[in-house]
């Protein structure tokens, strides 16, 4: 990357722009050939992310770079140089999706646009429309702030409007505001919650909500998470703009937006939440929408990229991957999944280091992976702290593998040195011993003695550590379903049933990793989809073996008829026969 001449760099990224001939030097250029190859890419990917924190390559498609001034995004391949797996998304139908802005920086040098595209941004600068940056990156939220500027493109000049009253052309359109918007009623989006969501539950799980760190709830609806935290005696308060309009936001350690982003109509208000969420978390934002599942098209009617309810409330059922990539486009962040439809955005990219190795113990090789591309040596974020503290970290880890312990201040006096730079004297260590200053020493087994260690996994954590996106399509599919999938339908049923068990074992595991009342709520959806003669008959079905073996049969009537498999009713409390006999 340092051979890299020009490029836009941001704090986690640099974008440049390719056209056929570029040469990006001998080794970029091998890496990125080897990627085409292996990923089937060609030229119309003409503009290249390369991730300076984490080991990933964009491929971006932005048809019209070069005679658009604010071209928008058709087509992102991201590729995940440890894994060698590649995320495609597709945004010719996304009604609000990200666009370029100061697009010389992406040229080289000498390339002949370079003045032109400059000359834009000068005068978008003096214009003060990148003022608050954070969301003119997307396509929807521009062309609102050129109009509020009462300003136009045209080509690439800045002119002033010659209009009085929207809606305005922008970049020679007309805005999709000319469209009739509908009255939406957000606030009957909140129910009362009579247990944590499952968002904030993941928090607990993973030891992510320590007793000194402060939580707040961005559009927290009735308060539910709320009040459970602060029972659970943790400093927790809320915001929401129906619900609880009078408390003020605030800046805390953890922000959970849960199930806020696919209420909100309007894109470019969608993007400004998250956008404001983030602002808000100091260490992580929690972000969960809900994944797309059945929706019955009589009772929901297309509005914008969702549906509109008969409750007249506004639904976007997301897919998993898309609402990772929408997280990730927002925040310029990674947005690490922990659960279907949940999400967490860390700050700081170490503590995300620090999730993911906490949460999976497998080391990755570095070695294999810098062979497979050609690269150099590898170099880690913990080998990179280390170097720059290098006479620092030495004296410490010193006393603390002497020790055995973390050092008290008196036992070593350049704690609060340590503090400032590594973050804490446990980072340290980490950074010591990762960073290569004790060949040889492995950090289990340091993490063990000095008493940081992690309680051992269940096994269904390590079966879903280890088959995560297999378990999270699957259970997507058997939720929208409200039953376990046929194999036509699940065509991934043989790797399921060799790595992880049987289907039932997997929604064994989804109810053990706290499903159950999405379990139920899917099966009851999909019982009131079934005609009541068939609940009649499976009744009697049900009563006829009951009275010819005299045993009661496993499960219930619906289970035999395969409408609901008995591992549903059995594990998650599903309608019983009294409940089906007496509807
Ligand atoms: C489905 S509820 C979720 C409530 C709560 N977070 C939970 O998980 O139970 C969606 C909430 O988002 C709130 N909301 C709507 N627009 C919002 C916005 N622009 N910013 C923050 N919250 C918003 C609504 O008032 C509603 O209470």
């Amino acid at each position: 990357m340092a051979a890299l001449k020009y490029g836009k760099r941001l704090p986690s990224a640099i974008y440049v722009f390719r056209q056929v001939d570029t040469d990006f030097g001998r080794e970029l250029n091998q890496v990125l050939a080897i990627l085409e190859t292996q990923h089937g890419l060609d030229a119309k990917y003409n503009v290249i992310k390369f991730r300076t924190d984490e080991l990933k390559v964009s491929f971006l498609c932005y048809p019209v770079f070069l005679n658009e001034a604010h071209p928008a995004l058709r087509h992102a391949v991201t590729i995940d140089l440890v894994t060698g797996k590649a995320r495609h998304t597709d945004y010719a139908d996304n009604h609000n999706p990200p666009i370029l802005h100061r697009k010389e920086t992406f040229l080289p040098e000498d390339h002949p646009e370079r003045a032109k595209f400059d000359a834009l941004t000068r005068a978008e600068e003096a214009e003060g429309l990148y003022a608050h940056p954070a969301t003119i990156g997307f396509k929807l939220n521009w062309e609102r702030l050129l109009n509020e500027k009462r300003v136009i493109i045209q080509g690439h000049e800045l002119q002033r409007a010659q209009y009085q009253d929207a809606p305005h052309p922008a970049s020679g359109h007309l805005l999709p505001s000319a469209e009739k918007a509908l009255v939406i009623d957000r606030h009957k989006t909140a129910m009362t919650r009579y247990d944590l969501s499952k968002p904030v539950k993941t928090l607990l799980e993973y030891g992510m909500l320590k007793p000194e760190a402060t939580f707040f709830d961005y559009g927290c609806g009735q308060g539910s998470d709320v009040r459970g935290l602060q029972a659970l005696g943790h400093a927790a308060e809320g915001w929401d703009p129906v619900h609880r309009p009078e408390v003020p936001k605030r800046e805390v350690d953890i922000v959970n937006m849960g199930y806020v982003l696919n209420v909100i109509e309007d894109p470019a208000e969608r993007l400004e939440a998250l956008v404001d969420a983030y602002r808000h978390a100091r260490r992580l934002l929690v972000v969960s929408g809900l994944i797309q599942e059945t929706v019955e098209s009589d009772r929901a009617a297309q509005y914008r990229d969702g549906i509109v309810t008969r409750r007249n409330t506004f639904q976007k059922f997301f897919e998993q991957q898309e609402l990772q990539q929408y997280i990730e486009d927002a925040l310029d962040s990674t947005a690490v999944p922990v659960a279907l439809g949940v999400f967490y955005v860390f700050r700081d990219p170490a503590d995300q280091q620090d999730f993911l190795s906490a949460r999976s113990r497998r080391t990755i090789d570095w070695t294999q992976i810098s062979a497979r591309l050609g690269l150099g040596g590898p170099r880690t974020m913990w080998k990179a702290l280390y170097d720059a503290h290098k006479e620092l970290l030495d004296g410490f880890g010193k006393v603390a593998l002497a020790l055995g312990r973390i050092p008290a201040l008196t036992e070593f006096n350049r704690l609060p040195e340590l503090d400032e730079h590594l973050g804490s004297a446990k980072r340290a260590l980490r950074a010591f011993v990762q960073g290569g200053a004790t060949e040889g020493l492995d950090w289990e087994e340091i993490r063990v003695r000095f008493g940081i260690g992690q309680p051992p996994k269940r096994r269904w954590e390590v079966l879903y550590e280890e088959h995560r996106e297999l378990l999270d399509g699957f259970w997507s599919l058997m939720l929208r379903l409200g039953r376990l999938p046929e194999p036509e339908e699940y065509p991934q049923t043989g790797e399921l049933r060799e790595t992880v068990g049987s289907p039932k074992s997997a929604l064994r595991m989804f109810v053990q990793k706290g499903g159950g009342e999405e379990v139920k709520k899917a099966a009851e959806r999909r019982f009131d989809l079934t005609p009541v003669w068939r609940r009649w008959v499976c009744a009697w079905v049900w009563l006829f073996q009951f009275i010819v073996s005299s045993e009661t049969p496993a499960g219930n009537p619906i289970s035999s008829s395969k409408i609901i498999p008995d591992i549903l009713v059995l594990d998650s409390g599903c309608p019983t026969l009294a409940d089906i006999v007496g509807l």
